[in-house]
């Protein structure tokens, strides 16, 4: 618990000495009420009593010279202000603590979205989505209540110890044995229930992963699903999935609600037991009555904290695993880019020509390169096109150049400076179309300004665009225009049609390179002459690599890559 703590709390420990200030504080005054009942219990019965439990003897003879009612009054006072007193101050805490973590929570979400979109380009080919979405979704707040739960117990341990120590004072040893006995019987059962929660909940995380990632499946394949008809193969899975959480979760519940039974019966056998053993002990209820009352103040006050304490103990060991899925992905620096690489970004630029030098690169944990021993140069203005049959390496090639790896063999200099230290640069200068272009759930314009504000969008230059891209009729006929929203993945708009959006996004970048990947492969003959025509004649001279499938075009080309195995052979 308390590595998870120092790695989560880091600066921020002032605050939580703060809290457990406070903590201290309220179990002070909740044991000085607890404390104050026998007194007045006692008091009530024989009022000389007052003497036993009071150490200020002056005050109690400025006390006892007033009459009874008068006692009572200052007695009762006296309490009400200690109560009063401590359920404000357990109201501030609360305010404090909440704001708190819901800070923390914030501050764990901005780190974690920036360590997922900043790892490098490997973390995504290895980690699932729905991984990713699971942090976020779930892992995160599990994290923050795992957190918030341990500062729980510690708060009501605190309170269970001060009032132990008040019962140490006061009771005589067997009846603080009789006790000791209860809370190791309780200890046990909270020992054992805990290591099962963790095994449930590490089960119900799994669960929840391949959920999310059949649901994921099933929606990226729904026209294979719909034709190959595999409704009941997915139904089956996803509902069985499903089963097999609530049945995790039915468990994790009929366990979370056995403490507070077990506390409950506990509590009342301790307490008959100490009723009957002062009575073997010949006591009288005057004597008895004021210490039956302070055992029986004390289970109220105890039994919620205990019951607190073993709740939130075990929703803790139930979270730990999110937890450590946190603290995985923020430690982690398997993924980091750039990690070995020291950055300078400056006096970066691209006039003369780009060279590719000796490349050699492999996927992780595939020993087979990928790449073998590339070396080109191409000059600025060029337009150079990459072909090769499938999986000979283009792909890779075009992700090599565009800085997404760090983790290759040779260099790829651009005016004799290596990408990857000015890789900053690098990427201003560039734009990129994918194979697979991915459009947002937003309009039209919105998809072709990629990441900027509505404000900020350049109406014009998205006109331009438009036309450089040949989406003209397509936008045309379109309801609302360019703020038509285009949908989840574009499911509105055909395949060449993805691919010139993907085109018109990357010319709003007004870059200096343009590198593409299959961007016109689906794009009709005519159209696609067009394209490679105004992106030549674009007003802003573009140098631009393309991989090709069109082999009709390559004549436009003022150079010619072939892969092939990723040997390259031309
Ligand atoms: N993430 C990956 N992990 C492992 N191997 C990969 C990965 N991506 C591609 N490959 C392999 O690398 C080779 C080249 O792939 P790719 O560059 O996509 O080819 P192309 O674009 O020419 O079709 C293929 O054999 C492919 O199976
Ligand atoms: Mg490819």
């Amino acid at each position: 618990m308390l590595k998870h703590y120092l790695f989560f709390f880091e600066r921020k420990f002032l605050h939580i000495f703060a809290l457990m200030l406070f903590f201290i504080i309220i179990s002070t005054l909740e044991m000085i009420g607890v404390g104050t009942i026998p007194i007045l219990l006692s008091v009530f019965i024989n009022p000389d009593a007052i003497e036993k439990y009071f150490p200020f003897k002056n005050l109690i003879e400025i006390f006892l010279q007033n009459d009874l009612k008068t006692q009572l009054f200052v007695i009762c006072s006296l309490i009400f202000i200690i109560f009063f007193l401590k359920n404000c101050l357990i109201f501030l805490v609360n305010y404090y603590k909440t704001k708190f973590f819901l800070n923390l929570k914030l501050d764990l979400t901005r780190k974690s979205i920036n360590k997922v979109i900043r790892n490098s380009y490997r973390f995504y080919l290895v980690e699932n989505n729905a991984v990713l979405i699971k942090y976020f979704g779930t892992d995160i707040t599990r994290t923050i209540t795992y957190l918030e739960k341990s500062l729980i117990i510690i708060q009501e341990l605190l309170i269970f110890i001060f009032i132990v120590f008040l019962l140490i004072f006061t009771l005589p040893t067997s009846y603080i044995l009789i006790l000791l006995i209860s809370v190791l019987s309780l200890l046990l059962f909270y020992n054992i229930s805990k290591n099962k929660m963790r095994k449930l909940s590490y089960l119900s995380n799994i669960n929840i992963t391949g959920l999310m990632k059949n649901i994921n499946q099933v929606y990226g394949s729904i026209k294979e699903v719909k034709i190959y008809n595999k409704f009941d193969f997915f139904e089956n899975k996803i509902v069985g999935l499903q089963n097999e959480i609530q049945k995790l979760d039915f468990y994790s519940q009929i366990i979370n609600k056995l403490p507070k039974i077990i506390l409950e019966i506990v509590s009342v056998l301790a307490l008959i037991a100490i009723l009957l053993f002062s009575f073997k002990n010949q006591q009288s209820f005057v004597e008895i009555i004021p210490i039956l009352g302070l055992v029986a103040f004390s289970l109220i006050k105890i039994a919620p904290s205990l019951n607190n304490f073993a709740a939130s103990y075990i929703q803790m060991k139930a979270f730990e695993v999110s937890v450590e899925q946190i603290k995985n992905l923020l430690s982690n620096t398997n993924f980091t880019f750039n990690k070995n690489i020291k950055e300078n970004n400056n006096n970066f630029s691209f006039n003369k020509k780009i060279e590719v030098k000796n490349l050699c690169f492999n996927y992780d944990k595939i020993k087979k390169k990928t790449l073998k021993n590339i070396s080109f140069e191409l000059n600025k203005g060029d337009m150079v096109t990459v072909i090769g049959e499938s999986g000979s390496g283009k792909t890779t090639l075009i992700d090599l150049l565009l800085g997404l790896h760090d983790n290759f063999q040779g260099e790829i200099l651009v005016d004799g400076k290596n990408i990857l230290r000015n890789i900053f640069q690098w990427h201003k200068i560039l734009a990129f179309v994918p194979q697979q272009v991915y459009i947002f759930d937003e309009s039209l314009k919105n998809n072709i300004a990629f990441g900027y504000k509505d404000s900020d969008i350049d109406e014009k230059k998205i006109a331009y665009c438009i036309k450089m891209s040949e989406l003209e009729n397509y936008v045309k006929n379109l309801p609302e225009g360019l703020n038509t929203i285009v949908g989840d993945r574009g499911k509105q708009m055909s395949g060449g049609q993805l691919k010139r959006l993907g085109i018109a996004r990357a010319l709003y970048r007004n870059p200096e390179i343009l590198i593409l990947d299959e961007a016109t492969s689906e794009v009709d003959n005519i159209t696609e002459k067009r394209i490679l025509n105004n992106l030549q004649n674009l007003e802003k001279k573009l140098t631009i690599i393309s991989i090709t499938h069109n082999v009709k075009n390559i004549d436009k080309a003022s150079k010619v890559i072939k892969l092939s195995q990723g040997n390259l052979v031309k």
